[in-house]
Formats: structure tokens, sequence, C-alpha cells
């Protein structure tokens, strides 16, 4: 499919995003290298942007990577002394995210937590004020019964890659068949968030499509 929006837009937003440290430039182009989808630069501006607007403190993210986006989240809490906690569930890719976090000189603000959301989210004691989910999109409408209870009131969640390149309306008969079932899910897990009577959303059609939901 597509980009969201028109790509000389997108080129020209990127264009506006902070300045990054080497380490991160490095980082990006490891990602395209390696077939590693990480937040675009104008989308971790944009979370940066909602962290403070929320003055978040503890953040839990779901799918770390390469620990692209968990940068720019610990940078964004670092004014009040806050800590992200990250789940990933790619050996691999954890312990490349854990070399970045030390190279950023991060690790006392980062925890990464290796495993399946599925099976850690559940032994999570703390509440958070901002949860960022970019994991397998099929799995969304799961990790949210899990990570409601686990959000704050007056909390932010951030769920990324909810117009998953446009397939999200393209009909059903024109998908391919393994993709049908994830876009059935992402469908419904939308359905769900917008019209949830304890939260507000809105799907900011951004990188490929974020939906910000407050819990009231
Ligand atoms: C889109 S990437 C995350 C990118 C990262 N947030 C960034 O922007 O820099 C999704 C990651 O989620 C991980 N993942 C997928 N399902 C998961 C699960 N159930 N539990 C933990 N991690 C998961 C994948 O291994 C992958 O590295």
């Amino acid at each position: 499919m597509t980009n969201i929006i028109n790509i000389e837009i997108e080129q020209y937003l990127r264009g506006l995003a902070p300045e990054r440290p080497g380490f991160m430039v490095e980082m990006e182009k490891y990602a395209v290298e390696n077939y590693v989808s990480i937040i675009p630069p104008e989308v971790a501006q944009f979370l940066t942007f909602l962290v403070h607007l929320r003055q978040a403190k503890d953040i839990l993210e779901i799918g770390t990577a390469i620990a692209y986006s968990t940068i720019w989240l610990a940078w964004a809490v670092t004014p009040r002394d806050g800590r992200v906690t990250t789940i990933e569930i790619n050996e691999r890719r954890a312990r490349t995210a854990l070399k970045n976090i030390r190279e950023a000189g991060l690790e006392d603000r980062i925890t990464l937590l290796f495993g399946h959301a599925v099976d850690i989210v559940p032994q999570l004691r703390d509440t958070y004020d901002f949860i960022f989910i970019d994991a397998a999109k099929g799995q969304y409408g799961w990790f949210f019964e899990e990570l409601y209870p686990r959000l704050a009131p007056g909390g932010l969640l951030v769920s990324d890659n909810v117009l998953a390149e446009g397939r999200l309306i393209v009909p059903e008969e024109e998908l391919r068949h393994r993709q049908k079932t994830a876009i059935r899910r992402l469908r419904d897990y939308l359905d769900m968030i917008t019209t949830h009577p304890n939260l507000e959303t809105t799907v900011v059609p951004l990188g490929d499509g974020i939906a910000v939901s407050l819990k009231k």
C-alpha cells in the first residue's frame, strides 16, 4: 500500500523534526538496512510533544525493537526524572536495544524487559501515565484489555500503525488472505477505542497512523 500522507509533505515534515545526535542517525540507517520498522523522526517529535503536554513521568512501551522510540521517550521524561519500561520479544533486537540504550547513557532511565508482552504485562504492578503500543497489530485488542487497568486516570494510550499503510480502508476481498485477520482485528480495535465510554480518542494521520486515547 502507500504512505498515509503525500510523500513530499512527509519529507517536508521530517525536515522540521529536531536534529538527532550521530548515534540516532546511525540507528535510523541500521533500521533501513536491517528492515526494522521504527517510528520516523516526525512521529518521535509528536510523541515527545504528547509526553511533555501530559507531563508524563512513567511510560510503558510495548515493542522496543532497537530502542529508537524508547530513547526519544526517555529524553522526553528526563526533565521530570521519569522512567521508561519497554518490552521486546525478539532476543537479537533486545540485545541491540540494550547496546543502544547504553550508548545513549540512559541505562538508569530505561528498563528493558525481554519476552512476550502477553506474559509480562499481567505481572506489572505499576500504573503508567503514558503507554505506547507499537508491536504486533493483531494483538492490540488483547494488549488493551491488560493495559487499560494499568493506565492512570488522565493518562495517554498511544497506539502506532493503526492505519496499516492504508490497508484499513481496503475492501476485505482485496486483502491478501493472511492480512485479513490482522486488519479485521485492527478495525475492531479502532472501533473499540473510539467508542469506549471512558476514553477520548483521536486518530492522527501521521507516520502510519497514530491513535491517541485519553483516559477520562
Ligand atoms: C514496530 S517495531 C517497534 C519499533 C520501536 N517502537 C521504534 O519505533 O523504535 C515492533 C516490535 O515489537 C516487537 N513485538 C511484537 N510483538 C510483541 C509482543 N507480543 N511482545 C513484545 N514485543 C513484541 C517486535 O519484535 C518488534 O521489534
